[in-house]
């Protein structure tokens, strides 16, 4: 089996870069460990930066983001009993987000891709990474137990934090980046109406929440919880009542609970590999790096990631570009740092970290400061909306 780029795993990263060199006329196979099913179960997030916005519609898979999506002009902080509004649009020149859920972004592209009758191989076993410091790399996996080989071109690893690519690099050829919180998140999908039109993040004595939305009938809370706790600890009313406790009053008095449809608890993590090229192999999205949820940049940092590799690409197999490849990981890597430093910022800047009154002070007058300072409110808006994508040329 013969394609030019194999790519290694089917979440949004995999499937964003296989649609965009689609519509270029460039080959792709696409493996994927688990069923179609298990891709669109998992719930993960839903903020969508304006860039990736732009690369959804360029991807053509835009129309029902375009007609389902709910733009955001503006989000709120809430903190010592009262609220911020950081009011995006007027803020960055009128930028926004979109929030429309990554389940669904997968969803499009599921179907473009089918569409285009477009080859992806799910439940593939054991996937080899061959040969990708030399001219003619190679992917071996196993399906309905037979051994395929695939040769390709270059091979696109797109296979999330616990995927194969990252680890078929020689330990001596990467550094990792790493930082661990000492909390995470406990979060609930509940039908219900969103408390609030926009977004909600509080910080709170008790510890972080967070007020989101899947649509104006799906909503989405978290809050902060300890890295010991287990679901089963987490009764839904437990949880409805941790949450009220942490948001406004008012704001709680108008939150509609009910049963959740989905709960689950993800561990914090901060996590950088450099560089994210090697030979003919590249990183993409989460296999290279990870971010707090706080700030929303995980799935917008894959895109970013993919926006690069896409028209580097493009340029090398129609321009006869032969530096742009070169150039990968210095190009995602400045992007990748600045959305690292935000996600750590908002991070600490939300979440209890300890008892300690002197750390919830400067808490307190870090927030006092940048809410009551346009500077400070520019600064959060312009990092929310997302950094510019640096142009390949
Ligand atoms: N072989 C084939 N596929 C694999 C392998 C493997 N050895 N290991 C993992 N995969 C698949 C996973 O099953 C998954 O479907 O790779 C895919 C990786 O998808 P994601 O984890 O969603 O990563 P990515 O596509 O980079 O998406 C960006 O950023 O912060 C997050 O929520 C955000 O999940 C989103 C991610
Ligand atoms: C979400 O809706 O899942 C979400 C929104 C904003 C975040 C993190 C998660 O910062």
């Amino acid at each position: 089996m013969k394609t030019q780029v194999a790519i290694i795993g089917a979440g949004p990263s995999g499937l964003l870069l296989g649609q965009l060199l689609h519509l270029q006329g460039i080959d792709t196979v696409i493996l994927e460990a688990k069923t179609p099913d298990y891709v669109l179960h998992r719930i993960r997030a839903g903020v969508l930066e304006q860039g990736m916005v732009d690369l959804l519609r360029e991807a053509k898979v835009g129309a029902r983001m375009d007609r389902e999506g709910h733009v955001h002009d503006g989000f709120t902080l809430a903190f010592n009993g009262r609220r911020e509004r950081i009011d995006l649009k007027s803020l960055t020149n009128g930028k926004t987000v979109t929030v429309y859920g990554q389940t669904e972004v997968t969803r499009d592209l599921m179907q473009a891709r089918s569409e285009a009758r477009a080859l992806s191989i799910y439940e593939t076993t054991d996937v080899q990474l061959h040969d990708f410091y030399r001219d003619q790399p190679r992917v071996t996996f196993v399906k309905d137990g037979e051994t395929v080989e695939l040769e390709c071109d270059y091979i696109a690893g797109c296979d999330g934090f616990h995927g194969v690519s990252r680890q078929s690099v020689p330990a001596d050829a990467l550094k990792t980046f790493e930082r661990d919180y000492p909390f995470g998140w406990i979060g609930v999908l509940s039908e219900t109406p969103p408390v609030a039109p926009e977004l909600i993040y509080a910080n709170h004595p008790r510890g972080f929440a967070l007020c989101s939305m899947r649509s104006d009938v799906l909503s989405r809370y978290y809050v902060q919880c300890s890295l010991e706790d287990k679901v089963e600890q987490w009764s839904d009313e437990r949880f409805w009542t941790e949450l009220k406790s942490r948001i406004p009053e008012d704001v709680a008095a108008k939150l509609i609970t009910g049963p959740s449809i989905e709960k689950s608890i993800a561990p914090l993590r901060s996590f950088v590999t450099e560089p994210m090229k090697f030979g003919r192999l590249f990183l993409v999205g989460d296999a290279a790096h990870i971010v707090p949820p706080t700030g929303a940049k995980g799935l917008n940092l894959a895109a970013s990631d993919v926006y690069t590799l896409y028209h580097s690409l493009r340029k090398t197999y129609h321009e006869g570009r032969n530096d742009l490849l070169e150039k990968y990981s210095q190009i995602c890597l400045r992007r990748i740092w600045k959305a690292e430093r935000f996600s750590w910022w908002m991070t600490s800047l939300l979440h209890k970290f300890s008892d300690d009154p002197f750390n919830q002070r400067i808490q307190s007058a870090e927030l006092e400061y940048y809410t009551g300072s346009l500077a400070g409110r520019t600064t959060i808006a312009e990092n929310y909306v997302g950094l510019p994508y640096e142009p390949i040329e």
